[in-house]
């Protein structure tokens, strides 16, 4: 197989560094052939905390995904989360150009470098500047103007943007490993690519990636991205909760949370006892499950809150009928989807890794939504630009953000 076929992706998570490699098939479909997953404690709460730690998982899940591919590694798309990224709506107006009033891929390209003009303070750059939709002559919901009349054209966007020391930080750690960041993606709009259904986005959805250290939200509407944000909270807390709660060393506060927590106490037998080992590891003792429920649902009950607290600051106007998907390894956690529901009033699912062939049972978890994502992304964004060659509007939310990614080195 030709080598131009591949497309990787690296996931630098607050728990665990995953590279997935993928190859574009004849007809399309994205075929996971490779994956490398690697504990990793070099980033807290999506920003770098120990470059040497990173590098070294970063290295070491490449070399596991090299092993099971095949293929040699040396760089690809990387997802962005963190405190330091943020994200604002931005509308940009221009005069269609041409006499004919036809509206011309140049004009597409104006009205989005008009709406990437906003006041950036001077450590901060902008990742992605997506059109949520264009307008001709105040008609809206357009998605892609070229060659429609009109002598008006506007676009409204949404526009990502990240601290630039966060952001060489990650791309030193991937460049010391030998991995060459071809384009950044925020997690959360490669969670949503991953695990999202196209009717989802269409009617409006909200994805809720819930990792270990941070909590990435991202609201899809008329199939593009409408809102982002990121919470630095996630499940790492409800660990650090059961280890404090029941006096026992963090690893194991992780391992009784994956096999026996649940976050609805009053489901939750009392007569059912897990064995805990204290800090130190001299006893252990017994302690029901009810109570484990206890100790974990009132983080995740915060964690909701907070999500809920985003959603209904972020002026999204509509009532988002496609609901919540919840991803990321903590929605994993029993109950989860339920207590959701109650808290947010709206359909809740748990999302798994869909649209992918291959390894692809590898992958098939929460946890794999961003990995996935950005190779789904990855997988689109070439698909955008060898088909359309004409759709510049279509396809320039991909190619000009890799043309403005080449201003970060
Ligand atoms: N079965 C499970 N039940 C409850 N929690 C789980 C389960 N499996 C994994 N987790 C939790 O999911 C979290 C890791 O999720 P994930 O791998 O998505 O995070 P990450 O991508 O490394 O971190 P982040 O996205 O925050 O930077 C950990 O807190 C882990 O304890
Ligand atoms: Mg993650």
């Amino acid at each position: 197989m030709a080598r131009d076929n591949m497309i990787v992706s690296l996931d630098i998570g607050s728990t665990k560094v995953t590279v997935i490699v993928g190859d574009v098939e004849q007809d399309r479909q994205l075929q996971v052939v490779g994956f490398g997953s690697v504990e990793s404690s070099g980033i807290r709460k999506g920003n770098v905390i120990d470059i040497e730690n990173t590098v070294r998982a970063i290295e070491s899940a490449i070399e596991k995904a090299e092993q099971m591919s095949g293929r040699d590694i040396d760089g690809g798309y990387v997802g962005i989360t963190g405190h330091s990224v943020s994200s604002i709506n931005n509308r940009g107006v221009v005069a269609v150009s041409g006499f004919d009033e036809e509206i011309t891929p140049e004009d597409v390209e104006r009205v989005l470098q008009a709406a990437r003009v906003i006041a950036l303070p001077h450590d901060r750059k902008i990742i992605h500047v997506i059109p949520r939709q264009f307008l001709v002559d105040g008609n809206e919901n357009i998605l892609d103007p070229v060659g429609m009349i009109g002598s008006r054209l506007e676009v409204e966007t949404h526009i990502v943007t990240i601290v630039n020391a966060s952001l060489q930080n990650i791309v030193k750690c991937c460049q010391r490993a030998g991995f060459q960041p071809q384009e950044l993606v925020l997690n959360s709009y490669a969670s949503g690519e991953a695990v999202l259904y196209p009717a989802e986005k269409e009617l409006g959805v909200v994805v809720v990636d819930i990792g270990g250290g941070t909590t990435d939200i991202a609201i899809f509407d008329q199939g593009a991205l409408w809102y982002t944000a990121v919470l630095p909270i996630g499940g790492d807390y409800i660990t650090s909760d059961l280890a404090v709660g029941l006096r026992t060393p963090l690893t194991q506060a992780e391992v009784i949370k994956k096999e026996h927590g649940g976050t609805l106490p009053a489901l939750t037998s009392d007569s059912e006892f897990v064995d805990v080992p204290s800090v130190g590891g001299r006893d252990t003792f017994r302690v029901s499950k009810k109570m484990i429920a206890a100790i974990i649902e009132p983080r995740v009950q915060e964690i909701i809150g907070l999500v809920k607290n985003k959603l209904d600051s972020s002026g999204y106007p509509g009532l988002l009928p496609g609901g919540i998907v919840l991803t990321g390894g903590t929605a994993l956690t029993q109950g989860i989807a339920e207590l959701a529901v109650e808290l947010l009033q709206k359909p809740v699912r748990v999302g798994y890794p869909e649209e992918i062939g291959g390894l692809a049972d590898v992958v098939h978890a929460p946890e794999c939504a961003t990995g996935v994502g950005l190779l789904l992304y990855a997988a689109k964004s070439r698909r955008l630009q060898e088909e359309n060659e004409d759709s510049l509007s279509m396809k320039v939310m991909f190619s000009r953000v890799k043309q403005w990614f080449q201003d970060f080195f």
